[in-house]
């Protein structure tokens, strides 16, 4: 039985069942429209015309092209996101944001939101046991609660110190104090020597070491960088020395051991009885090998971009050795009390992670039909309501977000100058994601970076390492691409060479 109602002087006669699904059906398109005009506006998500999506088969094994985009479409696109189609041809519903705020809702760390971070996205950290960077909801809140404590002043004074002894070290080891030019073919391979040194030998381990002479713990030194096949087939037996090192720090700790390193600390961590929060032994592998693998591989890249980029730029590198010198003079050591005077020193590093962020993107899947608030474009107030359904991937664009101009002007230029003054942890600063859920080695690789290139960049000029008849252009040139394999960094070997400052003696 219907009900009726007049219109223009004639009579309907409604039937309230199909009133109310028109209504439904007309929210529902108004929901659609409204969401594809907002894909249409470029500020908004970035665009992409794509036969498969990069997160799925095949889509993330086949290179970014003009029809495809592959696990790098998004450093492909950096510059130019305007083609008019969403980016979802085939695979699930995925939406890719390069704007923060809508970041923030999705990348939370709570429990209580609709978002979670699903576990094929850390898959290859999952195979030495649950961790902080795999897990998420109560599983994430508990492994949290006890890296918090772990990373705290002690372990922040032993990265700086260890920075400084292992730059010393590679001085008198590599002869470079014999030397007043000294190539290096590929930084990277520098950078990630220092880091690997730093990480599993100094700060995260502990293990006695030196430069010369690793630490001699059965290859483990090499381990991140050695195949995934390899590092199975070792598994067993790296598992049972993994098993033997906590044994061993839980009766250190219990002792009452002064030990500062990010093991010792995890360890110390776990046993305290006032954290209610308490990880298994396989739980305290897993994170141990997240130390090393999302430790180093970043902040190594990000160490030899840096490097890159001062052998280019002569005039920031003379500013921020002037910082240097006025801060911790000719011959003296960095302090720790220092590194808040080193802002410039930071700001080249951090201005390098900006430009080639290796973390390029941070996915997300929605547990249930929410809804996202995006803001307008730039200039324009306020912001609209996207609905978004259950199982749709939420991918955090980190390169988009990187040069996003909303956030920084002429985002394609080298500026470390945009950082210069503002707090080390400052969350102006993205790279290292934003809120709850951050990198909790922000300031472990901060501190690494700063103690390393005061040093560096006191002692030595850093010059491109030009092929023969080749010009500074052509060498910056061949350093502005970027690759992903794991994590994004610089596409090419980065050639330096280091000349002594005279000042030095
Ligand atoms: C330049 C260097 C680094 C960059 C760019 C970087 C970036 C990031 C980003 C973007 C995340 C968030 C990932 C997500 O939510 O999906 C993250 C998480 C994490 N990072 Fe880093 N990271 C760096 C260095 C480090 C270092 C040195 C350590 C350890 C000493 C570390 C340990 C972790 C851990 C354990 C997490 C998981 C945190 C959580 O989920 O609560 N990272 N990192
Ligand atoms: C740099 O490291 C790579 C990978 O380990 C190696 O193949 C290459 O020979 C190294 N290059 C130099 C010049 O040390």
């Amino acid at each position: 039985m219907g009900s009726t109602f007049s219109l223009l002087g004639r009579d309907f006669e409604v039937n309230p069942m199909s009133a109310l699904l028109t209504i439904l059906g007309l929210w529902a398109l108004r929901g659609i429209f409204k969401t594809v005009r907002l894909l249409m506006t470029p500020s908004f998500f970035p665009q992409f015309r794509t036969a498969f999506q990069p997160l799925g088969l095949p889509g993330s094994f086949l290179p970014t092209t003009s029809w495809t985009a592959g696990l790098d479409w998004n450093w492909h696109t950096r510059r130019a996101r305007q083609s008019p189609l969403p980016p979802i041809l085939v695979g699930p519903q995925a939406i890719w944001t390069s704007n923060i705020e809508v970041a923030r809702q999705v990348i939370t760390g709570s429990h209580k939101t609709s978002f979670y971070k699903p576990a094929w996205a850390s898959q290859a950290l999952l195979i030495w046991g649950m961790n902080l960077v795999a897990s998420d909801g109560q599983m994430w809140r508990k492994h949290r609660r006890v890296f918090g404590p772990a990373f705290n002043s002690e372990l922040y004074k032993l990265v700086w110190e260890e920075t400084t002894r292992t730059y010393k070290d590679m001085i008198q080891t590599d002869g470079w104090n014999t030397k007043d030019v000294v190539d290096v073919p590929v930084a990277q391979n520098l950078t990630v020597k220092v880091l690997a040194f730093m990480v599993i030998a100094s700060c995260g381990f502990g293990f006695e070491s030196s430069w010369a002479t690793p630490a001699s713990t059965d290859g483990l030194l090499y381990l991140p960088f050695a195949s995934f096949t390899e590092a199975r087939m070792a598994r067993d037996r790296l598992a049972a020395f993994m098993q033997a090192q906590i044994a061993e720090r839980k009766v250190d700790v219990a002792a009452g051991s002064t030990r500062a390193d990010a093991f010792t600390m995890l360890v110390k961590a776990n046993q305290d009885e006032s954290n209610k929060y308490q990880l298994d032994d396989e739980e305290l592998i897993g994170n141990i090998f997240v130390l090393m693998f999302a430790g180093h591989e970043t902040t190594a890249a990000t160490l030899a971009a840096t490097l890159g980029f001062m052998a280019i730029h002569d005039d920031i590198q003379e500013e921020v050795l002037a910082q240097i010198i006025s801060v911790v003079g000719l011959k003296g050591e960095p302090q720790l009390e220092d590194y808040p005077k080193l802002d410039k020193v930071l700001a080249i590093f951090y201005e390098a992670l900006r430009m080639f962020p290796p973390a390029s993107m941070l996915i997300r899947e929605a547990t249930e039909d929410t809804i996202l608030t995006v803001p307008n474009p730039p200039g324009e107030e306020g912001s609209q309501s996207v609905p978004i359904s259950k199982g749709t991937q939420i991918v955090l664009d980190m390169v988009g977000a990187q040069y996003n101009p909303r956030y920084f002007e002429n985002p394609a230029e080298y500026r470390p100058s945009r950082w210069y003054g503002l707090p080390a942890e400052s969350e102006l600063f993205t790279a290292f994601s934003v809120g709850a859920r951050a990198c909790i080695g922000r300031k472990f690789a901060a501190l690494e970076a700063t103690s390393f290139l005061t040093l560096l960049l006191r002692d030595w000029k850093i010059v491109p390492l030009l092929r023969d008849g080749e010009t500074k252009e052509a060498w910056g040139a061949r350093m502005k691409d970027a690759r992903m394999v794991m994590t994004l960094g610089v596409a090419t070997d980065i050639p330096v060479r280091f000349e002594r400052r005279t000042h030095t003696g």
